[in-house]
């Protein structure tokens, strides 16, 4: 991969996108490269959570590359929404907990990147924009549907509307963050968290991860029905005797 680094160190991968020039916009390269090294993950059975970062202290991901989305047929664009829709549900669809660990620019589909883990963590110098309205275009990976699930209808509407940029602190006010930390923070934050997460059950975890993804696909009884059947399900997996009899024995229970 030329524009993507992957590092696994204790049950965490690190995935940083490098492509300083265009500020890690993303080119259909760049998205090609993604999808792979979301493969990789995915295929590693040491990975208990993932944490996606871009390199430098200017962006996070500057969006998808305008330059290249400029000259695009209908089909094209059509085919580009649709191929980077399906890396970032590739990113969502994991069996493990993701984070963004967002350093800078997150615009369009930097912001939609984001949106696409579970959860985000900004440093001070982060900012947030979908500002494609600005551009003749709309949000294309998943940003129209994700953000109103996170900051709700009104807010993700004035977002894409007027192309308005949040400040680190505005984007955890409205929820589009988790936490803010300082920039000399912001990996170190991300990795303990993660190193947290993957610490638990990971039978739990994917379980609880379906069942928060499915909620929001069938809310109501369907997304109750799914979260019996998943609950039951990590009965038939050794992991809640474990960390229960742990529990009951004042014990830290140690997850396979
Ligand atoms: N696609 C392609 N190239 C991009 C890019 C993008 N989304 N975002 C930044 N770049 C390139 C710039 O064209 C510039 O290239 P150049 O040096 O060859 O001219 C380089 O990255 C640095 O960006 P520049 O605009 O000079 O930096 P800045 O500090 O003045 O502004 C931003 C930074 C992020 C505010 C500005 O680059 C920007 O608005 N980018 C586009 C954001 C956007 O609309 N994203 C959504 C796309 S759907």
């Amino acid at each position: 991969m030329e524009h993507w680094s992957l590092e696994v160190e204790d049950g965490v991968a690190l995935l940083t996108v490098d492509r300083p020039q265009a500020l890690n916009a993303l080119n259909l390269e760049v998205i090609d490269e993604l999808f792979l090294a979301v493969g990789r993950v995915r295929e590693d059975e040491s990975v208990r959570a993932l944490v996606i970062t871009g390199a430098g202290d200017r962006a996070f991901v500057a969006g998808a590359d305008i330059a290249e989305m400029k000259d695009m047929t209908a089909d094209e664009a059509r085919r580009f929404s649709e191929h980077g829709q399906e890396v970032l549900a590739s990113i969502e669809n994991l069996p493990f907990p993701t984070i963004a660990a967002v350093n800078g620019y997150a615009l369009g589909g930097g912001c939609e990147l984001a949106l696409a883990c579970d959860i985000r963590i900004a440093s001070e110098t982060a900012k947030f924009a979908q500002p494609e309205t600005g551009l003749g275009i709309i949000p294309g990976f998943g940003g129209t549907v994700r953000l109103p699930r996170v900051v709700g209808h009104a807010r993700a509407a004035h977002m894409i509307l007027t192309g308005e940029t949040l400040s680190a602190q505005d984007a955890l006010a409205c929820g589009l963050v988790n936490m803010v930390v300082p920039a000399s923070e912001l990996l170190s934050t991300a990795r303990s968290l993660a190193q947290r997460i993957a610490s638990r059950s990971k039978v739990a975890l994917a379980a609880a991860r379906k069942c928060l993804a499915c909620g929001r696909e069938a809310p109501g009884q369907g997304g109750y029905r799914i979260e019996s059947e998943q609950f039951a399900r990590c009965f038939e997996t050794p992991h809640p005797r474990l960390g229960m009899e742990a529990f009951l024995a004042k014990k830290k229970p140690e997850f396979d």
